[in-house]
């Protein structure tokens, strides 16, 4: 089954994975690796107790910035698991104005069937491209219509007619030229007038009534489907863009698109992951004595949550999605709240607690030189494609990292993202100079450098609070 290729990374190789973009947090990626691997065993295992084994959903505990999303973010890419990320905070109770817990069910059954026509897309781009081919050499040379008399079950020997058989003959030797042409890319910016399947109406969003949106029905499907067929439109084009529409449009033929939306509902059901942001915020404040409105519509949202959580069923547009397997990562700083002010349903519903630390100085140092794509990386690159090296020195490195520390101290802990206001600022003369001013050659980042740039707003607290 395919569902169970895709994952078969074991813990100790996801844990290899998640270290090359996040630093530190070994118990977080822990966590997430067994719950990654624990659902490749629940898929391997007896049919008879699969149904019974659930998911065993986290909840990550710790500071603004220190890694809790992206380490989510990064494990679902790993899974190739259908995923979504949605704010706690964001949700209403049912009735009242605002999303419902379960649109995120639908929205991730929507990623999901998205990304498996995606896949199945992929896989038929041979066929659609050679299909594309011929129609764009229709429209080129549009064959010549061979008369009833002349077509004949043995072709050209009975009833051969010589005018017709040398315009056949004749359109087939232009159009194999102008195959090669096309191939060649010769006819790149030749213009051409295709038929265009306008079923995509990005300029247009219709919103509909929560209660629509609930029974799974979008009005924006229903007044497409009013208006279907009469969606044809002709658009010139060159060939180059021709060929990238045509291409979609046959490829969407060629996909089986039933098959897909069942597979859709596999993986959402059985590898689908949610992450449930700021969790914290729809806990009741255990310091607050008076019971505000505020009060019981957070109380509102985590009932709501609950039964999603549990398992239940959800109804899509593309159809009925049972949540039982669905593995919910919920996250929060659980500042003010803890934990333990959630619901005790709901607390009992996220049974692994892992706590993510502080980023230390060292951990910014690491942050800055190890992940692929490390910010330092990220700025080399921008400036290497307009032709200027950036070097960092250690030193120089070592030097925002105690910056970032500090300032983090000073002003607020915002964890890893001070990393990116420090280098916006440290860089923000080299950026806007090149390439007018600086347009090649190596620019050394170095301990003198970053002094020049930072120590004056370091030093100055009232400045270091708009900036840094
Ligand atoms: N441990 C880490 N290693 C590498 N990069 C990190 C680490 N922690 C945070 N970052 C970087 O900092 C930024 C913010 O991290 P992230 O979004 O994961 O924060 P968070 O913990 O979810 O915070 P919040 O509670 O505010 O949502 C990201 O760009 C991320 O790449
Ligand atoms: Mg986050």
């Amino acid at each position: 089954m395919k569902l169970i290729e895709q994952q078969n990374l074991t813990p100790r190789q996801i844990v290899a994975e998640l270290d090359k973009y996040i630093i530190g947090q070994k118990e977080a990626k822990r966590s997430v690796s067994i719950a990654l691997r624990n659902r490749w065993r629940r898929l391997k295992s007896d049919p008879e107790i699969r149904e019974e084994i659930i998911p065993n959903n986290i909840l990550m505990i710790g500071p603004t910035g220190v890694g809790k999303t992206e380490i989510a973010r990064r494990l679902a890419k790993l899974a190739g698991a259908p995923f979504i990320k949605v704010e706690a905070s964001k949700f209403t109770e049912v009735g009242y104005v605002g999303r419902d817990v379960e649109s995120m069910i639908r929205d991730l059954t929507d990623i999901a069937v998205n990304m498996v026509r995606l896949e199945m897309q992929e896989r038929v781009k041979e066929r659609a491209a050679s299909i594309v081919e011929e129609k764009i050499l229709d429209i080129l040379i549009p064959p010549v219509r061979k008369k009833p008399s002349a077509v004949n079950t043995s072709g050209r020997e009975v009833g051969f007619n010589p005018d017709t058989a040398s315009d056949e003959e004749l359109n087939e030797r232009t159009r194999e030229r102008f195959r090669e042409k096309l191939k060649n890319g010769e006819l790149e910016d030749r213009k051409i007038e295709i038929e265009v399947d306008s079923k995509k109406t990005p300029m247009m969003q219709v919103f509909g009534p929560q209660g629509m949106e609930e029974m799974g029905v979008n009005l924006q499907d229903m007044l497409g489907n009013l208006t279907r067929g009469s969606r044809k439109s002709k658009r010139t084009l060159p060939i180059s863009e021709a060929r990238e529409v045509l291409l979609e449009q046959e490829a969407e033929k060629l996909i089986d698109h039933e098959a897909a939306v069942q597979e859709a509902l596999e993986r959402v059901q059985n590898q689908g992951i949610v992450f449930i942001d700021e969790i914290d915020k729809v806990a009741s404040d255990s310091s607050a004595t008076s019971k505000g409105g505020g009060e019981v519509s957070r109380q509102g949202v985590q009932r709501d949550l609950l039964p999603i959580v549990e398992g239940s069923t959800v109804n899509t547009k593309h159809g009925i999605v049972k949540t039982d397997h669905i593995l919910f990562i919920g996250s929060g700083a659980f500042h003010v709240s803890k934990p333990s002010d959630l619901i005790p349903e709901l607390q009992g519903r996220f049974p692994i607690r892992v706590e993510l630390n502080s980023l230390t100085e060292e951990d910014f140092f690491n942050i800055l030189t190890q992940p692929k794509n490390a910010l330092t990386k990220q700025y080399q690159a921008m400036l290497e494609s307009e032709g200027v090296k950036v070097e960092f020195t250690e030193d120089a490195i070592r030097e925002i990292a105690k910056i970032a520390a500090d300032v983090n101290r000073q002003v607020e802990n915002i964890g890893a993202r001070r990393l990116h206001t420090i280098l916006s600022t440290l860089l923000e003369e080299l950026l806007f100079a090149v390439p007018d001013d600086i347009s090649s050659g190596e620019i050394n980042i170095d301990n003198a450098y970053v002094e020049k740039q930072l120590s004056d707003l370091v030093k100055n607290k009232d400045l270091s609070h708009y900036i840094l």
